[in-house]
């Protein structure tokens, strides 16, 4: 199976890009941020203090995660409940940063990532499936983008899905996980040694596509 890691910051445009590369290569789209995300809302909706290591080590044995793909989208279950989009609050965005430094949590989602490719051709995205997930994955991208335009993707993404946000909260909130996910000791959030590299700073989504297919190519040949 083959396996096309994307990693990257926070709003580096990596789901836009997986999912349409997933859809153009007819590869299967794997959004680990939200695995992560799940973890942290089990965490908030039960109470358990996300700072406290050994009291969320101890709650993952209450948490089973399900992944299924319905028209080319991917839905993750929580104790067999579909999370839809309650994980994308920025109250559980910001605890996912926390939840995702520690050990026992990375570790208890190890193998739900590495099993989807035993069956698929996967587009992978997070921010240690270079490293950590696939080193051996056949092609690895680092995204890019500076905070500014990072902050104004999710700003608008929070604003048109309703959320009372500033632009200003929404930057000074990605700093903050940019920092957390970048300086933690288990996986850090840096790419692997033979990543390219694509600064879309200044991209359409289209044109990251085009970025992102010609690498591919030119390491797997057509496809
Ligand atoms: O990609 P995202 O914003 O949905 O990810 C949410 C958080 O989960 C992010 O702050 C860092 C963490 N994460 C991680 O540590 N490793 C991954 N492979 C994916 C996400």
């Amino acid at each position: 199976m083959i396996k096309i890691a994307i990693d990257g910051p926070s709003g580096s445009g990596k789901s836009t890009l997986a999912k349409s590369l997933a859809k153009k290569l007819s590869f299967t789209y794997v959004d680990t941020g939200a695995l992560y995300r799940t973890v942290a809302l089990y965490m908030l909706k039960n109470a358990v203090d996300i700072s406290d290591t050994d009291a969320v080590a101890a709650a993952l044995k209450s948490i089973t995660l399900g992944i299924f793909h319905k028209d080319g989208a991917q839905h993750v279950t929580l104790n067999g409940e579909d999370v839809g989009d309650t994980i994308r609050t920025t109250e559980v965005t910001m605890a996912s940063s926390k939840v995702s430094a520690q050990p026992a949590v990375r570790a208890f989602l190890l193998d739900t990532q590495r099993n989807m490719a035993l069956t698929h051709n996967i587009i992978m995205d997070g921010r240690d499936i270079g490293t950590v997930i696939f080193p051996d994955a056949e092609v690895k991208l680092f995204l890019t983008a500076g905070n500014t335009s990072r902050a104004e993707r999710r700003y608008l993404e929070l604003r048109e899905k309703g959320e009372d946000i500033t632009f200003e909260q929404v930057l000074a909130d990605i700093e903050t996980r940019d920092n957390n996910d970048r300086n933690r000791k288990e996986a850090p959030a840096i790419p692997a040694q033979d990543a390219i590299f694509i600064d879309n700073s200044s991209f359409t989504p289209e044109d990251t596509l085009n970025t992102a297919l010609k690498i591919i190519e030119s390491k797997l040949g057509a496809l």
